[in-house]
């Protein structure tokens, strides 16, 4: 396995490219079994989830094709094209190896009437339930069956009749599943209490270029009038404003001044709130977000929540930044119930952070030292890659197989911006 070493100290500075989102392009994905025409994906981020994720499809005959990208080229054209199908099974060994695999439930039993994925079980954040894909799925008029580890759905003969579900927590992927149940159901369907989360904005403005009629796209009541058939589309993935916000993290832990070419204000206010909270210059320009450190780092308390709120997938990085910051914060975990495992290997860096329950407090102290350390879940290793940048010394982030899952070239785009850093195999 490869470890990533960096040698701290330096400021970044410079220009980042930031890729297609990857919670985005997991769900648009997908899409391309909601019609038989081709359904072209521009600026799909090179990870290993989306390799695992056109493997899956292809399991089901879909065909893909990449195209337009040169290797320098951050970012992949995928054309896809489900024109007969000829597998409606999502099996156990690539479901386990990504769980957004569960995201093929709604749009297959949407094509095929019919859909058998594996139960994704849990990861290391959480126990990850999928009761609230399944509610939602059998409110829209699907039979369910949970048997042998697998999720089986039926559509009624002549297909979903569409119905209405509140959800009684925010589900990102609950709402992603049931939005693309339901635009080839045969009647409306309404969901409140769903999630806003930008990804799901770009599902539905996706699935509108396609043909779909979705109203209060943004809003936590989306209403959904199912029709007959979808054609196919071309469709540029959004920005990845969890990188982006990784990135920015990164700057300010380092004293530097960084622009993130392509992010887009809009879809962070909560992770630029809590950054300009901390002292940290963030405008939009141009040409994207340019973060710079503007003297000490401030210390901040926060809580995740859904979407407006202050993102869960920041709350690692966020924290590695607070660890240098002038003072104590206190951060509070809301979404998931195991997300501090970035905390022992911070604190084995010199962080002074102590957990109670879901809330963390973060005492700043003026440097970390550079350790071996390992990565347990994808933001928990940026969180150490970001405390390495800044840290004295050598830090070796193990395991970085992790990292390959959520952020594209990780080495390649410190580099740069003037990190010293390198990754090296046989870890
Ligand atoms: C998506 O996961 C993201 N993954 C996660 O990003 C992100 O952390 C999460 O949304 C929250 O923003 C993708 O988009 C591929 P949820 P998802 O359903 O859809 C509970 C990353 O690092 N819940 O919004 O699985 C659940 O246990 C990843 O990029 C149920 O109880 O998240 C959690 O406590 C990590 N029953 C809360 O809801 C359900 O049926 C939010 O989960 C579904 C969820």
């Amino acid at each position: 396995m490869d470890k990533i070493i960096i040698r701290g100290g330096r400021k970044l500075s410079g220009t980042v490219p930031v890729s297609g989102a990857k919670n985005a392009a997991l769900t648009l994905l997908p899409c391309a079994l909601l019609t038989e025409e081709p359904l072209t994906l521009r600026n799909l981020p090179r990870l290993a989830d989306i390799d695992s994720f056109q493997h899956l499809l292809n399991q089901f005959g879909i065909s893909t094709s990449i195209a337009g990208a040169r290797p320098e080229d951050f970012g992949r054209v995928m054309t896809l094209q489900a024109t007969r199908l000829t597998s409606t099974v999502a099996p156990y060994d690539l479901v386990r190896k990504m769980r957004a695999s569960i995201l093929v439930l709604g749009p297959m039993l949407a094509r095929a009437g019919e859909a058998t994925v594996s139960l994704p079980g849990g990861c290391a954040i959480g126990n990850r339930p999928i009761d609230l894909h399944l509610k939602a799925l059998e409110a829209f008029g699907a039979r369910i069956e949970l048997a042998a580890g697998y999720v089986r759905a039926h559509a009624p003969d002549g297909g979903l009749p569409g119905g209405h579900y509140t959800f009684p927590v925010v589900s990102v992927g609950a709402t992603e599943n049931a939005v693309m149940a339901a635009v080839l159901a045969n009647g409306t369907s309404t969901l409140h209490n769903a999630a806003r989360e930008p990804e799901i904005v770009d599902l539905c403005n996706l699935l509108v270029a396609m043909g779909a009629e979705i109203e209060g796209i943004g809003s936590s009541h989306l209403t959904i009038h199912g029709v007959s058939r979808l054609h196919g589309a071309t469709y540029m993935v959004m920005p990845d404003r969890i990188e982006a916000g990784s990135y920015a993290c990164a700057a300010a832990i380092t004293g530097g001044d960084v622009l993130l070419a392509g992010a887009r204000i809009e879809d962070m206010t909560a992770t630029v709130q809590a950054l300009t909270d901390a002292g940290i210059h963030v405008e939009q320009t141009r040409g994207g977000l340019h973060v710079a450190a503007n003297g000490a780092i401030r210390p901040v308390t926060l809580s995740t929540a859904p979407y407006p709120g202050f993102a869960t997938d920041m709350q690692a990085q966020l924290m590695a930044m607070l660890c240098m910051a002038k003072g104590s914060s206190v951060l509070t975990e809301t979404i998931f119930e195991n997300r501090y495992m970035h905390v022992p290997e911070l604190n084995r860096m010199g962080a002074r952070i102590e957990t109670k329950g879901r809330t963390a407090i973060v005492h700043g102290v003026d440097h970390l030292v550079g350790a071996d350390v390992m990565a347990t879940d994808l933001r928990a290793s940026m969180s150490l890659i970001i405390a390495g940048l800044a840290a004295e010394g050598e830090t070796s982030v193990h395991r970085v197989y992790h990292l390959d899952r959520g952020y594209e070239r990780l080495e390649e785009k410190l580099a740069l911006i003037g990190a010293d850093v390198e990754r090296v195999g046989n870890d």
